[in-house]
């Protein structure tokens, strides 16, 4: 037998890969370091669809057809170079190497770099959708060359989510690392979601009065609107579920300190190098190692704040649909600066990622997945040289219509003591974009005056320096 493609790494992720593939019409040849792994899915999974089990490496590169296509479903990091380093030596020009991992975009650059000169073609692969979504259909941002493409899409497409109007959630994303680049970019903006959900709930809680259950009422409501996500979906689920060996909520019972594995963090990390003001993610982020900080949260307990009011019933309803709005615009905040991160990425390294064909992979499969995502795919379809998502008519008409809502949010949530940093970055990005003038130009005076910067006039060309320790003249620098 001849595969068409092969899965090594068989960990949840491949594993559930591996049966999409094989579910799919394909022969999939199965491959993980231990033996038992590969026994296991043959024997739960083996009647799925065709599947050759390898027990070696060799093994497993010999029962795949030419070109062969293999993908590496491992741990991101060092997991990823050992397996390249195992099988590099056994592949053929022509080959590829799929890395499905959460690989550093900065890795996979090098790796393809390093294997192209073997003639093999390394297509670092954003894969996203958790564990069901690598069953039944994750979105896929591949990288690499075309020509991978060109033998790996179809079958990609046949295995990917698709989206409401049957689009296959998969796309050639750009050369070498744009794939994981937009990967983890997605990842950044998942945090963000994820931290503005939780502020939403947070302000429902302590300012509406709200129980988790009725604030999972609220959600399920919000996702019959333009909020509609499975982010907002599984929410609801959360805040309804009740913990069985005390009877809480279940939310109530879970340690308040959020886990990250990296991808939100190096999104932060890389826009602070292009230059991209990603401040929703980087408050996302701040937040989830904030809440992990119990020896300085523990140390603040004592702090004054304000005295805790809730709303009275008949104005807690109003409070949540302002909410709903304060949500909405600073998810389109969110949004706007991670394609800004995507587009200034594309623009360093040459990758020519076309940002409506991101968002239109995202409809589907992916954690972020929302009926937002076709607004974002018709804002880039109507103008494709969009500047920002702000700049486009329809989302700046309705974060105008939300502005009111937004600002009465935050300053309940400041008088009230509730944090909201996803909020307020949000909102304070939007305005600071929108300002006529902007304090930035203090900021160049304060710099001349200690340092010699210089600054620029805004009435005409030039660099220039005040002697500000001298007669305070102005000379041409
Ligand atoms: C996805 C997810 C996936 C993973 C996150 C979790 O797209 O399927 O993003 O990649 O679950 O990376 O990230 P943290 O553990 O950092 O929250």
């Amino acid at each position: 037998t001849t595969a068409q493609i092969g899965v090594t790494g068989l960990a949840v992720m491949g594993r559930n890969l591996a049966r999409n593939f094989a579910r799919n019409g394909y022969t999939v040849a199965v491959h993980n370091r231990t033996v038992a792994r590969t026994r296991a899915l043959i024997e739960e999974f083996g009647g799925e669809g065709d599947f050759v089990a390898a027990e070696t490496a060799e093994e497993f590169v010999a029962a795949l057809e030419r070109p062969r296509r293999l993908v590496v479903m491992v741990k991101a990091g060092e997991p990823t170079d050992a397996v390249i380093a195992e099988f590099a030596p056994l592949l053929e020009p022509g080959d590829m190497i799929v890395d499905g991992g959460n690989a550093h975009f900065a890795d996979t650059r090098r790796r393809e770099r390093e294997l192209r000169e073997r003639g093999v073609h390394f297509v670092g692969t954003g894969v996203s959708g958790g564990e069901e979504g690598a069953l039944h259909g994750p979105s896929i941002m591949p990288g690499g060359s075309a020509e991978s493409y060109e033998s790996l899409g179809p079958m990609l497409e046949r295995i990917s989510a698709k989206a409401d109007d049957g689009a296959p959630c998969v796309t050639h994303v750009g050369p070498d690392g744009a794939g994981h680049f937009v990967k983890m970019v997605h990842n950044g903006i998942e945090y963000a979601d994820m931290q503005l959900i939780g502020e939403a709930y947070q302000l429902l809680r302590d300012v509406a009065g709200y129980t988790p259950a009725r604030i999972a009422d609220v959600f399920r409501r919000w996702n019959t609107g333009r909020l509609d996500s499975y982010l907002i979906e599984i929410t609801a689920e959360v805040l309804s579920h009740v913990d069985a060996a005390t009877g809480k909520p279940f939310v109530d019972v879970v340690l308040d300190r959020a886990e990250q594995k990296g991808t939100g963090r190096w999104t932060v990390q890389i826009a602070l190098d292009l230059g991209v003001p990603v401040s929703g993610i980087a408050e996302a982020v701040f937040a989830r190692s904030l809440s992990g900080h119990a020896d300085l949260r523990s140390a603040a307990r004592g702090l004054p704040g304000p005295t805790p009011r809730t709303l009275p019933e008949a104005e807690a309803a109003a409070f949540a649909d302002r909410v709903e709005q304060a949500l909405y615009a600073s998810k389109i905040v969110s949004y706007t600066q991670g394609f800004h991160q995507i587009a200034a990425a594309s623009a360093e390294y040459d990758w020519g990622v076309d940002a409506g064909a991101v968002a239109r992979i995202w409809r589907g499969g992916c954690i972020i997945r929302a009926a937002f995502l076709d607004r974002i795919t018709a804002a880039y379809e109507a103008d494709p040289g969009l500047v920002s998502l702000l700049s486009d008519r329809d989302f700046a008409d309705e974060i105008g219509a939300a502005q009111d809502d937004w600002r009465a949010v935050l300053a309940a949530a400041t008088t009230q003591g509730v944090p909201t940093p996803g909020f307020a970055a949000a909102l304070a990005y939007y305005d600071g974009l929108r300002t006529d003038r902007s304090p930035a130009a203090l900021i160049q005076g304060q710099r001349d005056y200690f340092g010699a910067h210089t600054y620029r006039r805004t009435d005409g060309e030039g660099t220039f320096h005040t002697l500000w320790g001298g007669d305070r003249s102005e000379v041409e620098a």
